[in-house]
């Protein structure tokens, strides 16, 4: 029999942005109203947050949007070539942020996604930083994708796995470390066997569809992202790890808005899928199509949350059966899947 409703913990967003200013004040309620405790705030701003001050006042400013709610902002670091070891550590104890995020940028200064272009030129200069990391446990979160031009794009993240990623673990076995919205079914694997303290998460998005959907019809901006989708094969190599209940997965939604005048240009589309409206039904409806809910608490609202200083909530919220049309806008950014409709709905 299948259920009609799933109770489950609050769920935390494991990798959100939020933006800043007239945009995060669109798009940050339509994370509230998805009860999340609270989300890994992506520091990718158009000034990144890279340094204790800018991450203390973009925190401000997040909270000043709160309105009583007890959602709490983890705020993360934008690393890049500069900042020393001993304001990383600094930030962290003075508990500024609870992690640090990796983008990484080629020599030209181009990084593979948005806002990625101060991210770290010299991985092998960082190891310091990492070093220190690894000494006060602070979380790497690492969008690892190979930014050299010459790389296959949708190889980029399995060659990062060996050029990058490898050598990291090997020199650090103490690091903890989460691989960002995970989406090669290699890689996968890796993080599911390897012998570290390493978890992913995986968006929503990428676990409902494959790289088809960026042409299927004329080319889709709106299923543009980074990573981009992969091949079939990948999608449901990822799929199985996270609906088999593998613990080393969780819940990051990597919902990124951008406005629509910036997702529909024809030449230099924002890479980014908003996915916060219906975060939690998009999981849902995964989980059920694979008859797993019984897997869906752990995923949202468990699976290594204490690595960023948070508790799995004593709270619950239920899903129903019941017929969820997406809406296709949330101020001017399209939202994924907008017009659809989604068999579950977030009810309290
Ligand atoms: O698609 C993406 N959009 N991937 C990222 O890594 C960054 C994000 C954004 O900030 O828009
Ligand atoms: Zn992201």
């Amino acid at each position: 029999m299948k259920e009609n409703s799933v109770t489950i913990p609050r769920w935390f967003d494991r990798h959100l942005h939020i933006r800043d200013g007239e945009m995060m004040k669109t798009v940050l309620p339509s994370t509230l109203n998805q009860r999340a405790t609270g989300a890994i705030i992506m520091p990718n701003l158009a000034d990144p947050i890279s340094t204790i001050e800018k991450a203390k006042a973009y925190r401000d400013r997040i909270t000043a949007l709160l309105d009583g709610s007890d959602f709490v902002p983890c705020m993360t670091l934008y690393l890049t070539d500069h900042i020393d070891p001993e304001e990383v550590v600094r930030g962290f104890e003075e508990g500024v942020w609870r992690a640090v995020k990796l983008y990484m940028a080629n020599q030209k200064g181009h990084g593979g996604t948005t806002g990625s272009a101060h991210g770290v030129k010299n991985l092998l200069g960082r190891y310091p930083v990492f070093e220190a990391m690894e000494k006060h446990k602070i979380p790497l979160l690492g969008h690892f994708e190979a930014v050299e031009e010459d790389v296959d794009e949708f190889d980029r993240e399995i060659v990062s796995v060996d050029r990058d990623l490898k050598p990291i673990l090997k020199s650090f076995p103490g690091l903890p470390v989460v691989f960002e919205h995970l989406t090669d079914g290699r890689a996968a694997d890796f993080v599911a066997e390897v012998d570290h303290d390493i978890h992913a998460t995986v968006t929503a998005h990428h676990l409902m569809i494959n790289r088809n959907a960026m042409f299927w019809g004329g080319m889709n901006p709106s299923n543009y992202c980074k990573p981009v989708p992969k091949r079939e094969t990948h999608r449901a190599k990822v799929r199985q790890y996270v609906t088999s209940g593998n613990r080393r997965f969780g819940a990051g939604t990597d919902s990124a808005p951008h406005d629509e005048s910036v997702k529909s240009r024809c030449y230099g589309c924002a890479a980014g899928i908003f996915t916060s409206p219906t975060a939690v039904e998009l999981y849902t409806m995964t989980f059920d199509e694979d008859n797993a809910l019984e897997h869906l608490g752990p995923f949202l609202s468990e699976n290594f949350l204490a690595l960023y200083g948070m508790e799995v909530s004593s709270e619950t919220m239920m899903i129903e059966r019941g017929t969820l049309v997406v809406p296709q806008k949330v101020g001017g950014v399209q939202v994924f899947k907008g017009g659809a409709e989604i068999p579950w709905k977030l009810v309290g």
